[in-house]
């Protein structure tokens, strides 16, 4: 196959992007039957990251793999938070919970010196995945459960970004997720508050005194959410990016 018959294909499946997705599959493909291929897979609907098995974020090229979260642009604005929150301390001690393909946490390693970073997640797969980003500290677990118990109380930054959609939205999420991500990572329970309440009630034990927790919320969860730190004891604050349609809902300790 070549780039103009994958352009073709492409557009012949509804994909808006052909030409410049087109350009990223021939750019990754060994030669024509490989792109070919790799073609089919995202006419077929899976995402062009989990395709090529890369993703750009935060500055960072992150690995991916089949059924492994994407990291979304709107996270980004977690990133951004978490460096300047890191920034404020010479060795900052950074984790990364539900961690996925660990791209949240490399952003920030790469972006803050002296970052002690550790990440966690219970799916195998994305586990695997953060091992091929980061190297070492990779965890696998439920939350907290992962966790080495050295790092209790000495967390500075605290990174969640849980599965937060409700229950009741999964029907209308586009296919590319709801049928090549796995619903852990998406389904947040009936309010999407779920895991996040779950992080909230460890928080206060695992973050260091002045510790910062960061997590991704939608505008409907933000009153909710700010009323379940306040309820751990934490101090909540809400920094929003319109342009990326981004809220990040902070807890400190
Ligand atoms: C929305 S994805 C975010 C992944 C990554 N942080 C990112 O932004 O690209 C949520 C992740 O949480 C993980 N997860 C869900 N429930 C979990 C739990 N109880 N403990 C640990 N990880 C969990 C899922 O496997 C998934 O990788």
């Amino acid at each position: 196959m070549t780039e103009d018959e994958a352009i073709r294909r492409l557009r012949a499946a509804g994909c808006v992007f052909a030409e410049d997705e087109a350009a990223v599959l021939t750019g990754v493909a060994a030669g024509g039957p490989e792109l070919a291929a790799l073609v089919e897979r995202r006419c077929a609907g899976e995402p062009l990251e989990q395709v090529v098995g890369f993703a750009d974020f935060g500055g960072v090229r992150v690995r991916l793999r089949p059924g492994v979260f994407v990291p979304r642009l709107r996270s980004e604005l977690l990133v951004e938070v978490a460096v300047e929150e890191a920034g404020r301390h010479p060795a900052p001690l950074v984790v990364d919970l539900c961690c996925g393909s660990g791209a949240l946490g490399l952003a920030v390693r790469e972006k803050v010196s002296g970052v002690c970073l550790h990440v966690a997640d219970l799916d195998p797969a994305a586990v695997a995945c953060a091992e091929e980003n980061l190297g070492e500290n990779v965890h696998r677990g439920d939350l907290f459960d992962a966790l080495p118990a050295e790092l209790t109380g000495r967390i500075d930054v605290l990174l969640a970004n849980v599965p937060y959609v409700a229950t009741r939205h999964i029907p209308f999420l586009p296919a590319e997720a709801r049928d090549h991500e796995p619903r852990t990572a998406l389904d947040g329970g009936d309010d999407g508050l779920t895991v996040f309440r779950a992080v909230l009630a460890g928080a206060g034990t695992w973050l260091a005194p002045g510790g910062l927790l960061l997590s991704e919320v939608t505008e409907a969860q933000v009153e909710a959410a700010i009323a379940a730190v306040a309820g751990n004891g934490l101090t909540p604050a809400v920094v929003t990016d319109d342009d990326r349609d981004a809220r990040v809902i902070t807890a400190r300790r």
